[in-house]
């Protein structure tokens, strides 16, 4: 054996000798040769087994392995232009081979499968390229996100799972017997990060959450992963600001550190290059008005249809898709109708059907990634939305506690993670985003 390394650090071993610990993905060759593709979950080899090279023996093992043995191979790294491994342009002289495991039959074969078969089959298929993939960039946005929010001064709060109440509307809602009283599990941790902005100043929940949504759309799951910043003394504008910088920051730090993944998801770049501040703010009057002119100047019926809005409802799919495609890059949507969204966002001055709050929708038809708001700092206000909403006024005590001790202006907002992936990977389905998800219709594996 000699030094062991990772196929991603490949690059600073050329012409070294090294070992690689990993599984076979696939096989080909003939005669005197085995081309070997390797992954170590860093990325991914073409190994060159040249039968003059090895001891009979070690000709024989690469023969009987099978997709998915496990193996430890030895070799030299070459540098090769047209070499397509990940990262691209090397290969690996193999001079010595160990099979740890001849894998059984491998459910998962380069065929095509369904999507059901392959959600089934979660477990394994997180192996596959396009999974894996997406999911290392997954765990850099998530390492990102704290990268910048801990950079600029935020810290990091825990929130609870089991609350008492809800946090974000009672129809979504999953209870749980808590030693025989009900409780439910966080739709968010906003309410708790607002009592922290008042200790931190700076605060953020990352956690997961979870919403008994019947959706069975491309964008809902019923356990998501949230990041929650929340920042006091500071208003809409402010959060717009702090939201484009940081969301960004984001999507240009995959854009340096992820690009063999983005290039084998076939990630179209240029779209994410234009993710730089300013993202245009756009009312939600505003946005009503570009709606109606786009319905009038479409001749589709069913298009036609899809956009039909009145002043007042909450945008769907189609609406926020037709918004989008106006512009390169993610838009807020602020100031929408009262009506439509959660009791503790802070009302327009002079215009209590409206409020202060904000959505960011990203281009390419994902739409909404993420939902804020300026909250409420006034006691009696507050309490006003809590009765106005038939929410247990015993539960949110606490909550109102807040607006009674230095209450201050403050805001903040929730990125879905998911849906965040879904965008930048330019991945359709949001099952694909998360390692094991949690959807409608599945809770195996
Ligand atoms: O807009 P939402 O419901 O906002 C809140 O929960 C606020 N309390 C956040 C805050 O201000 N601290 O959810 C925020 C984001 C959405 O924009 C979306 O990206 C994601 O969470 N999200 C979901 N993702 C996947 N599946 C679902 N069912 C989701 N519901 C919300
Ligand atoms: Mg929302």
């Amino acid at each position: 054996m000699a030094q062991i390394i990772r196929i991603e650090n490949i690059a600073d071993h050329v012409g070294e000798t090294v070992t690689l610990q990993g599984w076979l993905y696939r096989k080909t060759g003939k005669g005197k040769l085995q081309f070997l593709q390797i992954r170590d979950g860093s990325g991914q080899i073409q190994g060159v087994v040249f039968k003059p090279n090895v001891s009979p023996e070690v000709f024989e093992a690469g023969k009987r392995l099978t997709q998915e043995s496990s193996l430890i191979v030895t070799g030299t790294v070459k540098a090769e232009p047209r070499a397509k491994g990940i990262p691209a342009g090397y290969e690996l002289d193999v001079s010595h081979l160990e099979t740890v495991q001849v894998a059984e039959d491998y459910p998962i074969t380069p065929k095509e499968h369904g999507v059901d078969f392959l959600m089934e089959n979660r477990h394994l298929w997180i192996r596959s390229r396009k999974q894996w993939a997406t999911l290392r960039i997954r765990a850099l946005i998530m390492r990102a996100i704290r990268d910048w929010l801990d950079g600029q001064g935020y810290v990091e709060m825990s929130t609870p799972i089991f609350t008492p109440a809800a946090g974000e509307g009672t129809t979504t809602l999953f209870e749980v017997d808590y030693f025989g009283e009900p409780v439910y599990l966080a739709q968010t941790g906003q309410l708790y990060n607002e009592a922290n902005i008042f200790a931190f100043g700076k605060v953020y929940a990352f956690g997961p959450t979870f919403r008994a949504e019947k959706s069975k759309t491309r964008r809902h799951m019923t356990e998501f992963w949230m990041v929650e910043p929340e920042t006091a003394y500071q208003d809409l504008d402010g959060l717009m600001d702090m939201e484009e910088r940081f969301i960004s920051y984001v999507v240009q730090r995959v854009l340096k550190e992820r690009r063999p993944e983005l290039d084998l998801l076939e990630r179209d770049i240029s779209k994410l290059e234009n993710v730089v501040p300013p993202f245009p703010r756009i009312s939600y009057d505003e946005a009503v008005e570009k709606l109606e002119e786009l319905r009038a100047n479409t001749d589709d019926p069913e298009q036609k249809a899809l956009l039909a809005l009145e002043w007042g409802d909450d945008f769907g799919s189609p609406h926020e898709t037709a918004l989008t495609k106006l512009y390169d890059r993610p838009i807020f949507v602020y100031g929408y109708p009262t009506a439509v969204k959660a009791f503790y966002m802070e009302p327009w001055h002079g215009r209590p059907e409206v409020c202060k709050s904000v959505d960011l929708l990203a281009p390419e038809g994902y739409g909404e990634i993420t939902g804020g708001s300026e909250r409420i700092s006034d006691p009696e206000l507050l309490l006003k939305r809590i009765k106005h909403d038939n929410l247990p006024e015993d539960a949110f005590k606490w909550y109102l506690d807040l607006r009674k001790y230095g209450s201050v202006p403050h805001s903040g907002f929730g990125l879905g993670v998911e849906r965040t992936v879904a965008w930048i990977c330019g991945i359709h389905h949001v099952r694909e985003t998360n390692p094991f998800p949690r959807t409608l219709g599945r809770v195996y594996p």
